[in-house]
């Protein structure tokens, strides 16, 4: 058979194809992308690779239940929502149907192991119980707020100084996940990188963290997982340097969990304490095992080094956008710290409603967790009505949510941080309760972020610390930022700014 008779036959075969489908496969869902036999939502999806957030945005809006089916030669069916009650079936009333599920577990299984950010079942909620056990300890919440005060004093103002005395630019971005690196590396392992102070060498582990992170996150954006599969059974390209990286990590780690436990025996001939409260030292004292300890430590840093230094770049871009809005949020500051030389702590960061609000605001906008997926265990059928096969992926969408008119109204592309507010302006200000599934930022039901509370302790000190002492404009006042949805959202390009001592 010549070529040209061989197209002609599938060509044919074809069309044969899209007869019989039209009538014999149900008509495809009426909402939700332009869909073609066997190829699927190929071609639209194609289209729109490079605009994918905004896409499945107007999918759903344009959706009666907030909710579409896409199906694409290649991936699985995958079920998006933004619609609060299915959000409630998928993260709380019908949990156990709804693990991460394998195809995703392996796509961060090398770097996380099976620590709590990447395992489902037993095996996860073992961890879970275990870990919000050491998150709701006061001793951890006092080390966040010495770390902060050290890594802020000593780092993060001094650097900020310098670059006003010398009128350089300065991108916020970079320097607050140096911050965030730091601050987590402290908590949860009880070393100091010190990455951000650059007068130290930069450490192999800080780069093998890059590395492997975007790898990672290369390895979801595959068309195909063969792909990625077939590099690391060959251990070439981006899959060796993954390889290496987890192994730099794994050493670094490891080499950590024996010089501790070196310390505790030395320090335990006598007295009790564990004398360290990071994380890292209270697993070992509670004698789980190195390769456990290793993967929830790096799971921990993992969830804690670029989400909130993401929602603070978004932050301060929002705010250089509103002067009323940082002109409140001064005299919010200057009025919870005036009695405390203007210094920051826990009760002052609690008493800053306002700052919450815009950093909630913030968020809602530029969630720092774009979009997040499960796996369905068993066939099911959501409140919308929309039916979920075995093994489909069905994702929540916080980017799409926080645009949704039919959740925030009218003005729902707009910074407007007194909507999180019972009083817009004045004394009496609380903030309002939202549901967490019309908010699922940090997801929500059992599986709910763990670090919420240090995230906003964290960036509510960051914040305060720096509006109180510059006043900040972006270096390039034209743009309108790319955000580039990774594992956390990103600013293309980072946050150009530079600064002025801000005189009050
Ligand atoms: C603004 C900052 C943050 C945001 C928006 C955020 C958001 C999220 C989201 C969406 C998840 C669910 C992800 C998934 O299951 O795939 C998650 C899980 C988690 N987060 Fe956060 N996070 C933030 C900061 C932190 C910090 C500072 C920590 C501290 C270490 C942390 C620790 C964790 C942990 C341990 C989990 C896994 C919980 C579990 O699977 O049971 N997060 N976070
Ligand atoms: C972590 O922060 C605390 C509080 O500032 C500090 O005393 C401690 O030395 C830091 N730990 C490391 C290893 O940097």
């Amino acid at each position: 058979m010549d070529l040209f008779s061989a197209i002609l036959s599938l060509l044919s075969l074809y069309l044969l194809f899209l007869i019989i489908s039209h009538f014999i496969l149900p008509p495809p869902p009426p909402h939700g992308p332009k869909t073609h036999p066997v190829i699927g939502s190929l071609i639209p999806f194609y289209e729109n690779r490079h605009r994918l957030l905004d896409w499945y945005t107007s999918l759903l809006a344009s959706s009666p239940t907030q909710t579409f089916v896409i199906g694409r030669l290649g991936a699985r069916r995958t079920v998006v929502t933004a619609n609060p009650k299915n959000i409630e079936h998928i993260l709380k009333t019908n949990f156990p149907n709804y693990p991460k599920g394998k195809p995703f577990t392996d796509i961060l299984g090398d770097l996380l192991g099976r620590g709590i950010f990447n395992s489902d079942g037993d095996l996860w909620l073992a961890q879970r119980k275990l870990a919000s056990h050491e998150f709701t300890a006061r001793s951890l919440r006092d080390l966040l707020v010495s770390a902060l005060d050290s890594e802020a004093d000593g780092r993060l103002v001094p650097v900020l100084t310098s670059v006003c005395s010398e009128r350089r630019a300065v991108d916020l971005q970079d320097l607050f996940r140096r911050f965030a690196f730091d601050v987590i590396c402290n908590i949860s392992l009880g070393t100091d990188p010190g990455f951000l102070d650059v007068s130290l060498p930069e450490l192999p582990f800080v780069n093998a963290f890059d590395a492997a992170s975007m790898v990672s996150a290369r390895r979801g954006a595959e068309p195909v997982s063969a792909v990625w599969r077939v590099k690391r059974a060959l251990g070439i390209g981006s899959e060796r340097q993954l390889e290496e990286a987890v192994g730099s990590i794994h050493e670094y780690v490891n080499d950590i969990i024996k010089r501790r436990k070196e310390e505790i025996n030395v320090k335990a001939a006598g007295e009790k304490e564990v004398g360290r409260n990071d994380l890292l030292s209270r697993l070992i004292a509670g004698g789980n095992s190195d390769e456990a300890i290793r993967d929830m430590v790096i799971s921990f840093v993992m969830a804690g080094r670029d989400t909130s230094s993401a929602a603070l770049t978004w932050f301060f871009w929002s705010v250089s956008c509103h002067p009323d809005v940082e002109a409140e949020l001064l005299t919010e500051i200057m009025q919870v710290t005036r009695s405390k030389e203007r210094r920051v702590d826990y009760e002052s960061l609690r008493e800053m409603k306002y700052l919450e609000a815009c950093l909630c605001e913030t968020m809602r906008l530029f969630p720092p967790v774009v979009w997040d997926s499960k796996h369905a265990d068993n066939d099911d059928v959501l409140p919308d009505g929309t039916r979920v096969r075995k093994g489909d992926r069905v994702t929540y969408f916080p980017y799409g949510m926080g645009r949704m008119e039919s959740i925030w109204g009218k003005d729902c592309m707009e910074f407007r941080p007194g909507r999180w507010m019972s009083v817009e302006e004045g004394e009496g200000k609380e903030l309002l309760r939202v549901s967490p599934y019309k908010y699922p930022v940090f997801q929500a039901g059992p599986r709910v972020c763990l670090g919420k509370d240090m995230a906003f302790v964290q960036m509510k000190y960051v914040a305060a610390a720096v509006l109180s002492r510059f006043e900040i404009r972006r270096a390039d006042q034209q743009s309108t930022p790319v955000l580039v949805p990774l594992l956390t959202a990103h600013m293309a390009g980072g946050l150009k700014v530079v600064l002025a001592e801000r005189r009050i």
